[in-house]
């Protein structure tokens, strides 16, 4: 089935099975891999892309049902010209990463939440990253992290 979406302000056409997931359709038929797969079943979090700017499961969505969506993937977040976005240098200056491969799901997380909520706060960052799973650093630093982008992104 063909499938037509744009992928960080890229338009992309793909023929994919019906079956084929949309994290599948992103590392492999595009080559998109900054979007890992831990659990593939809806549990770990660490292939959350935003899907219309929601946070979605792209082990659980399907490519075909992203047909006429606006996809945003952890490759995107970085400027044109490599600078990281606050969120990335947060994660490295408050070791919010170790292996790392949860932290592109916990960007796009991250970023959603500081999207809807300019400032939270520690326990609210706890409670929206709780869906992301990290088997290495422990949350503090993905705390700090979240909550040092917040303040560079929206000072008061
Ligand atoms: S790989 Fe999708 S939630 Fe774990
Ligand atoms: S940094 Fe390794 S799993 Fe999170």
């Amino acid at each position: 089935m063909k499938a037509e979406f744009s992928v960080n302000g890229t338009r992309c056409d793909i023929d994919v099975e019906p079956r084929r997931t949309l994290a599948d359709a992103l590392r492999e038929d595009l080559g998109l891999t900054g979007t890992h797969l831990g659990c593939e079943h809806g549990v770990c979090g660490a292939c959350t892309v935003l899907v219309d700017g929601e946070p979605v499961r792209a082990c659980l969505m399907l490519a075909v049902q992203a047909d006429g969506c606006s996809v945003s993937t952890v490759e995107g977040l970085a400027a044109e010209d490599g600078t990281l976005h606050p969120l990335q240098e947060a994660f490295c200056a408050k070791h919010g990463l170790q292996c790392g491969f949860c932290t592109p799901g916990m960007l796009m997380t991250a970023l959603d939440l500081l999207d809807r909520e300019p400032a939270p706060g520690r326990e609210r960052i706890r409670e929206e990253m709780s869906g992301n799973i990290c088997r290495c650093t422990g949350y503090v630093g993905v705390v700090d992290a979240v909550e040092a982008a917040a303040q560079e992104l929206n000072p008061r």
